[in-house]
């Protein structure tokens, strides 16, 4: 375990803000950090905040208690048979290296998440998308620790309540409750490649055989292509959701803008890309102060250089506005402002 107190959280957050946290604990097994939480009252700074990559968060100011930060990164076999297996994933495992390492051992189905940023645990959390797959397509179990009491609970993918970018642990009585220290995660044995998302069939090299590895180098391409290195330019992703409408709010937009991009939810709802939207508002590659749209993917929010929270914030509420006034509809981030 490993504590350090008034931290700079500049290199826990991918936006790159310059904040600090009074506290920060880092935890290597479910062990020790049941025992941080039984000693709750000497070891720990109210608020707590559990972190991972931090690469989803948007701190607006100096955190006046304990960050939480899990090192548990093991990989255990739960289960197999000749169509699949089931892996124990530990929460502070890079996501990126648990697929890299699942198509290297011919465990299929994640390839379509490659290169998303964050650990394993926040997978788990914010149900990450990308290409047609989500991480609640192969999620079976998460197991969580009570950060009130320290016990074990484990949710049933059934019970995670997932829905687009959304889990219970995002949940009004759940959210903050619980630290997920460890994933059961599904693969197949068999790789049968998911290309139906725009772009990724022509992205596909015509002469290179159809391999998971090849899909997944094709993804890490793309996204490379759009989305900025946040060692280069400060980000958090994608900064906004995009917007589920009714089918028929969508068929009049369909009318003033006969491009507008869409994908089906179900038969009444409809999801439409904000990156197009903003983009469509002129918002697309402009700046605010120190923030930024990305200049490559109007999803994206960007620190140039020294940008506060409140200087992306207010940026965001520009977005918003022009979203708004345009389209009649409100956008919402997908980032945790903190
Ligand atoms: N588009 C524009 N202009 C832009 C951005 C997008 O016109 O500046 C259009 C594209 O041409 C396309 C559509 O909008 O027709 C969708 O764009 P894209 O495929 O880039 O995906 P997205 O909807 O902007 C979502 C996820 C991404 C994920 C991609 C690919 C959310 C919030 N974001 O973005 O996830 O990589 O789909 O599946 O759902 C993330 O969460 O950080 C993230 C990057």
């Amino acid at each position: 375990m490993k504590r350090y107190t008034d931290i700079s959280l500049k290199p826990y957050n991918t936006f790159g803000i310059d904040v600090r946290a009074k506290c920060m604990l880092q935890y290597d097994s479910v062990q020790e950090l049941q025992h941080i939480i039984s000693h709750r009252e000497e070891m720990l700074a109210e608020p707590i905040l559990h972190i991972g990559s931090g690469s989803n968060l948007l701190f607006l100011d100096d955190f006046p208690g304990t960050i939480l930060f899990s090192n548990i990164r093991h990989l255990d076999i739960v289960s197999e048979d000749d169509e699949s297996l089931t892996v124990n994933v530990g929460a502070g495992m890079v996501m990126d290296d648990f697929i890299a390492l699942c198509v290297g051992r011919g465990w299929y189905g994640l390839e379509n998440l490659s290169l998303i940023p964050g650990q394993v645990g926040a997978s788990a959390v914010q149900n990450i998308g990308a290409y047609g797959v989500e991480a609640a397509d192969h999620i079976v179990a998460v197991h969580c620790v009570s950060l009130h009491d320290g016990s074990l609970r484990v949710f049933s993918n059934a019970e995670c309540n997932y829905s687009y970018r959304h889990s219970i642990f995002k949940e009004p009585g759940t959210r903050g409750n619980y630290a997920v220290v460890s994933v059961d995660y599904r693969l197949d044995k068999s790789f049968v490649p998911r290309l139906d998302y725009g772009g990724i069939r022509s992205a596909l090299q015509a002469e290179t055989p159809l391999t998971a590895q090849n899909l997944r180098d094709t993804i890490i391409d793309i996204r490379r292509q759009k989305l900025p290195d946040p060692q280069v330019l400060g980000n958090a992703g994608s900064f906004f959701m995009n917007p589920i409408i009714p089918k028929a709010q969508f068929e009049e937009l369909r009318q003033r803008y006969p491009d507008i991009p869409s994908y089906a939810v179900d038969e009444d709802r409809i999801k439409v890309p904000a990156g197009w939207m903003i983009e469509k508002c002129g918002w697309k590659g402009r700046s605010m102060g120190n923030a930024a749209v990305h200049d490559r993917q109007a999803l994206v929010l960007v620190n140039k250089g020294g940008a506060t929270g409140a200087d992306i914030v207010n940026l965001c509420e520009a977005v918003r506005e022009a979203v708004r006034e345009t389209f009649g509809i409100t956008i919402s981030p997908e980032v945790n402002f903190i």
